[in-house]
């Protein structure tokens, strides 16, 4: 290929450097991946060290290495690149690999390398601990930052936000609503400006002092309160008492014991009491194409086999139990509870598999300084204006709400909206 051929003979050097900035940017996102914190080498040493059951595992392993180094040669020569530079790159990445999973083991050396993951009752604890460390770690800034510059994450759950509010709307029984699995309570204290009651129930402590907090700066009525509570087991409240159900983001995706919460959720609402629940959808375009190599634009993505919720918080990973379900078996599942779903969306299906970095446009102002700032002071300053990128940020935002009821049912997320 010559860059005449891909239209590039007329750019300046100044939309060159534009284009340079954004494949770098990549390169970085993509390079971090492989080998940053939580990347794919982390989860390499994790994988040695489970199989061996032992602190201690072998760091190199030739024979792969060279096979991956021929694999990269023959990439490289068919994308017109100099196969030796490409090897060279890719042995510098197989070096920073190695000391990632070296750290590794110095970082877990004291920890159990036997932690039994064949005991569903091992398990379940070390995922109700990742949990609880979770919301300790986001509580403060979760209003702010989760989910922040995620685009496919942000589409959601505006869009959420909107079919919630749609199906409030015009309601006649405006009695107790609930808001399961509540977070710092940014649906419970919506609904307190519709319902007479509203109660938030959650298994996090941390997340339920800011919820208060959050109560207490929306100068909000005191018809909304927060409980601490585990919905695995039921909900504390009267048979036939609420009016309106929500459990939003996923979280229905989040207790084990579904069937019984269903039941449970059956058990309290009035009769033509309604609901909004949010599941993990097991057959999003994302889970059919299985891995990105790429990092995607959502905040939190369901291992199917180990169900298990992957949450990146900056550079943090953390590992929580969550299940995803496919259409049919939500319905399945909601039939059985004599519970009827009304409408069902999957969402966002496009804006869920493009690279996260693909609005991120940032370049620096002034080159120099910023080099400066960024090696010797650790600080980066200098951000030149991004280009508005809102038209496309929109275009997707319509073509994913338009597959929200697509019979492909391929968005990441289910939202059912129903009644009993
Ligand atoms: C993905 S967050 C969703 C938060 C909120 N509904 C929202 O839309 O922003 C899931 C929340 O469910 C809570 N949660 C998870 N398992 C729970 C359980 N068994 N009982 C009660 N709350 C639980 C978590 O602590 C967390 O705050």
């Amino acid at each position: 290929m010559d860059y005449k051929e891909v239209g590039m003979s007329d750019l300046t050097i100044s939309e060159l450097s534009w284009r340079l900035s954004r494949i770098d940017h990549h390169m970085v996102r993509v390079l971090a991946m492989r080998v940053g914190k939580g990347s794919l080498s982390e989860a390499v040493a994790q994988a040695k060290r489970s199989d061996k059951k032992s602190a201690v595992f072998a760091i190199k392993n030739p024979k792969r290495e060279e096979e991956r180094l021929a694999m990269v040669e023959t990439w490289a020569k068919r994308y017109g690149l100099d196969p030796n530079y490409a090897a060279a790159v890719l042995v510098g990445i197989i070096a920073e690999s190695c000391k990632i999973q070296a750290m590794f083991m110095h970082d877990h050396q004291g920890d159990d390398p036997s932690l039994d993951l064949d005991n569903p009752e091992v398990v379940k604890q070390y995922y109700l601990d990742h949990l609880l460390q979770l919301t300790a770690r986001i509580a403060p800034t979760y209003d702010e930052q989760y989910a922040n510059d995620l685009f496919g994450s942000e589409a959601y759950i505006q869009f959420e936000r909107g079919e919630i509010a749609k199906a409030i709307d015009g309601l006649e029984d405006t009695g107790l609503a609930l808001d399961l699995g509540c977070a710092t309570g940014q649906h419970a204290l919506r609904l307190g400006k519709a319902f007479d009651k509203v109660v938030g129930y959650d298994i996090s402590p941390d997340m339920l002092v800011q919820a208060e907090k959050a109560k207490k700066a929306a100068g909000a009525n005191g018809n909304v309160s927060f409980n601490l509570s585990d919905l695995e087991f039921s909900l504390p409240e009267k048979d036939s008492s609420v009016s309106f159900v929500v459990m939003s983001l996923g979280t229905a995706s989040d207790i084990r014991n579904l069937d019984g919460l269903l039941a449970e959720i059956r058990r309290i609402l009035k009769p033509g009491g309604r609901f909004a629940l949010s599941f993990y959808n097991s057959n999003s375009l994302l889970a059919q194409i299985g891995f990105c190599p790429w990092p995607v634009p959502l905040a939190a993505m369901v291992d199917q086999d180990r169900h298990c919720l992957e949450v990146h918080i900056g550079t943090e990973l953390f590992e929580v139990y969550a299940r995803s379900y496919s259409v049919a078996e939500v319905r399945a599942k909601l039939d059985e509870q004599g519970l009827s779903p009304d409408k069902v969306f999957t969402h966002p299906t496009v804006s869920s598999i493009l690279p996260d970095d693909l609005f991120s446009t940032e370049l620096f102002h002034d080159y120099d300084e910023g080099i400066k700032d960024t090696r010797r002071l650790g600080v980066t300053t200098k951000i030149h204006e991004k280009p508005d990128t809102t038209g496309v940020k929109n275009s997707l935002r319509q073509l994913d709400e338009s597959l929200a009821t697509s019979p492909l049912e391929q968005g990441a997320y289910i939202l059912v909206i129903g009644g009993k």
